[in-house]
C-alpha cells in the first residue's frame, strides 16, 4: 500500500516514517478497499475492527515484506489481497493488540426529526478513537516505537490511549486553556503533556517542529491517513444500525477528520450501490472560527484567513485547517452546506442536551446549536443525524 502526495502526485510505501511529502505536500491514500458488501462485516467482533475488510490493515509480516515503490507512479493500486473475505482473525494481528472495543456507538432517537448517534460511549470519550485505533495499530504492525502529536486535547486523549495499549511511548502536544480533565487524561495514559502558549495552530506549529528536527513519527490525526480510514466507520455503523443512511448528515468541521471519513465511506457506499445517492451533509463550524463557511459563501477554493475569537467549542476552533482545500473540493462536489453554530447559543443547547439525559462537551453542544438555528430558519429539517462526538465530563471549563 502507499501514500500518494496530494501536492506532486509521488508515491510512498505506507511504512514510510515521513510524516509528508518532501515538497511539503500532505499524504493522501492510495488504497481501494473491496466493493462495500455487508457479507464482508465480520459481525462476531464487537469494536470497529468488524469492517477491517475495508480498512487498510496489514499484519506485521506483510509490512515487513511491503518495498519503496522503485519510482513515483510505479506502485500498485494499493488493493488488498484478501479482498472477497472478511480478513484473518490471527490473535498477533495488530489492530487485535491495540483495540480497546472502540466503536458501535447506538444512535439515539431524541425526538421525532433527530437521531444522535453517540460517539462519547468511546473508550476515551470520544469519537477520534475511531481514528486513533486504525493508526495506532498501523504504528504498532510498522514497529513505531515513539509519537508525538498535536490535539485540542481529544485526539490527543485518543492517541495516549492506544499508545499506552500498544507499548509506544507518546508525547502529546496541546494548547494552553485546554480542558484540564482532557491533560490529566493524557499523563493518566502515561504520555508526556506539552501545554504551549497561544492558539491551537500554534500549537502545532511547535509539534511539527519537533517532528522535522528530530524525526519522530507523527502521529497527527490531521496529516497522516490513516486517521481518515478509521473515521470511515462512522458511516458504516450507521448504515449496519439503520439500514439506511439519514437524508441529513449534520457534522463539526475542524480539521475535518470526521468529516473526510464520513465522505471516503459515503462514496463507498455509493459505489457499491446500497446508498443511491449522497445525503445532505451540512457541515458546522464555530461562529468565532470559520475558515471554511466564509470561503464557501464566496466559492473559494482555499479556506478564508481568519483570526480566531476564542470559543466554547474547542474542538472545531482550527483556524488554518491543513486540509481545507480538500474539504472545500468536496462541499462543492457534493453540494453539501455549511453553517456557523452561534456562540451565545451553546451553552443552552448543552443544556437543552443535558435536560434529555445527554452530558456532552461544548463542541457537540454547538452542532446542535447550529442545527436548532437552521431548523428556526428555514422550517424542519426532518430526518436528522447529528453526532455527539465527545463526552460532558471533558469539557467541564
Ligand atoms: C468533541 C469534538 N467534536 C468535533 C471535533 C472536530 O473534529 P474534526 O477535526 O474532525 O473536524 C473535535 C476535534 O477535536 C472534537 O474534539
Ligand atoms: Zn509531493
Amino acid at each position: 500500500m502507499n501514500f500518494v502526495c496530494s501536492r506532486c502526485g509521488k508515491k510512498a510505501a505506507v511504512t514510510t516514517r515521513r510524516a509528508q511529502c518532501e515538497c511539503g505536500g500532505l499524504w493522501k491514500f492510495d488504497f481501494q478497499p473491496p466493493r462495500f458488501d455487508p457479507d464482508l462485516i465480520d459481525r462476531h467482533e464487537w469494536s470497529l475492527f468488524r469492517y477491517r475488510a475495508f480498512l487498510p490493515l496489514e499484519e506485521p509480516e506483510e509490512m515487513e515484506e511491503t518495498k519503496e515503490p522503485e519510482e513515483p507512479g510505479a506502485a500498485s493500486n494499493g488493493r488488498r489481497a484478501t479482498s472477497g473475505e472478511p480478513a484473518p482473525c490471527g490473535a498477533n494481528s495488530a489492530w487485535r493488540a491495540v483495540s480497546l472495543g472502540e466503536g458501535m456507538t447506538p444512535v439515539v432517537r431524541l425526538d421525532e426529526d433527530v437521531l444522535l448517534k453517540m460517539d462519547y460511549f468511546m473508550p476515551t470519550l470520544s469519537f477520534k478513537d475511531r481514528g486513533a485505533a486504525v493508526l495506532i495499530a498501523h504504528c504498532r504492525a510498522i514497529g513505531v516505537d515513539s509519537v508525538v502529536q498535536d490535539s485540542s486535547g481529544n485526539a490527543g486523549n485518543s492517541i495516549a490511549a492506544y499508545c499506552a495499549r500498544a507499548g509506544i511511548k507518546c508525547e502529546i502536544f496541546v494548547p494552553e486553556g485546554t480542558s484540564p480533565a482532557k491533560t490529566a487524561m493524557i499523563r493518566s495514559h502515561g504520555a508526556e503533556v506539552t501545554i504551549v502558549p497561544g492558539s491551537r495552530d500554534h500549537c502545532a506549529d511547535v509539534c511539527r517542529a519537533k517532528v522535522a528536527q528530530e524525526g519522530i513519527y507523527y502521529a497527527s490525526h490531521v496529516y497522516n491517513p490513516f486517521f481518515y480510514e478509521g473515521t470511515k466507520t462512522y458511516i458504516y455503523e450507521v448504515w449496519e444500525q439503520l439500514g439506511r443512511i439519514p437524508a441529513h448528515l449534520f457534522v463539526p468541521l475542524g480539521n475535518g477528520t470526521l468529516f473526510l471519513g464520513m465522505v471516503k465511506a459515503l462514496e463507498e457506499l455509493l459505489a457499491a450501490d446500497i446508498i443511491a445517492k449522497m445525503p445532505k451533509i451540512i457541515a458546522v463550524q464555530s461562529e468565532h472560527c470559520d475558515p471554511i463557511a466564509r470561503a464557501y459563501e464566496d466559492g473559494a477554493p482555499e479556506p478564508a484567513h481568519v483570526t480566531p475569537l476564542p470559543t466554547l467549542a474547542e474542538g472545531i476552533a482550527i483556524g488554518s485547517p491543513m486540509r481545507g482545500k480538500e474539504i472545500l473540493e468536496y462541499i462543492y462536489k457534493y453540494n453539501m452546506k455549511v453553517i456557523t453554530a452561534p456562540e451565545e447559543r451553546i451553552l443552552e443547547a448543552r443544556a437543552a442536551l443535558a435536560g434529555c439525559g445527554i452530558y456532552c462537551e461544548h463542541t457537540s453542544a454547538a452542532t446542535y446549536a447550529a442545527y436548532l438555528a437552521l431548523r428556526e430558519k428555514q422550517g424542519r429539517i426532518y430526518d436528522s443525524l447529528i453526532p455527539i462526538c465527545g463526552a460532558g465530563l471533558k469539557s467541564d471549563h
